[in-house]
């Protein structure tokens, strides 16, 4: 059990844009990995971290809106429906940085869990949105990205709308 330094944007962005790699060892390394996000989410008031954010360039992340701990091992969201209508939305990567993220209401998640047993499970609300939030990390993406597409999509609207 360790706290583990959370890396920063901009200064690490080189890491942050990075593609995280699928696990495939179910190992102890893995559980402390989990166990590390956990208390360093929980230390540092997130609702959800994912292993990019530690420097790991594994495809894990824990969340935790206030409802319940869960974590992800290679998670794939394979069905979203609805819009949730949270507005504001940070990351513990980009401290002082708010935005409003539209994101599915729901999700259907096939994931891992710690033992390498496969799972699938429905989400919706504000895990629904963390979870969309830490599945971008693994990716490289993070929420301002989605904002400014957003706002550029919006943008275009209203201009054929002109036209
Ligand atoms: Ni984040």
């Amino acid at each position: 059990m360790a706290i583990r330094t959370i890396i920063k944007y901009p200064q690490d962005e080189a890491t942050l844009r990075k593609v995280s790699k699928a696990v495939d060892v179910f190992d102890e390394r893995l559980g402390v990995l989990l166990d590390d996000l956990r208390d360093t989410m929980y230390k540092a008031k997130g609702a959800g971290l994912s292993a990019i954010q530690v420097g790991v360039l594994k495809r894990v992340c824990v969340v935790d809106t206030g409802k319940r701990y869960l974590e992800f091992i290679n998670p794939m969201i394979v069905k979203q429906s609805g819009i949730n209508k949270i507005i504001e939305e940070g990351c513990l990567s980009l401290p002082g940085e708010w935005g409003e993220v539209i994101r599915p209401n729901k999700v259907e998640v096939e994931f891992f869990d710690r033992f390498g047993v496969p799972q699938k499970n429905t989400y919706i609300g504000y895990e629904a949105k963390a979870i969309c939030h830490e599945c971008d990390h693994l990716d490289g993406i993070l929420f301002i990205d989605r904002m400014q597409e957003q706002k550029a999509a919006k943008a275009q609207k209203k201009d054929k709308k002109r036209k």
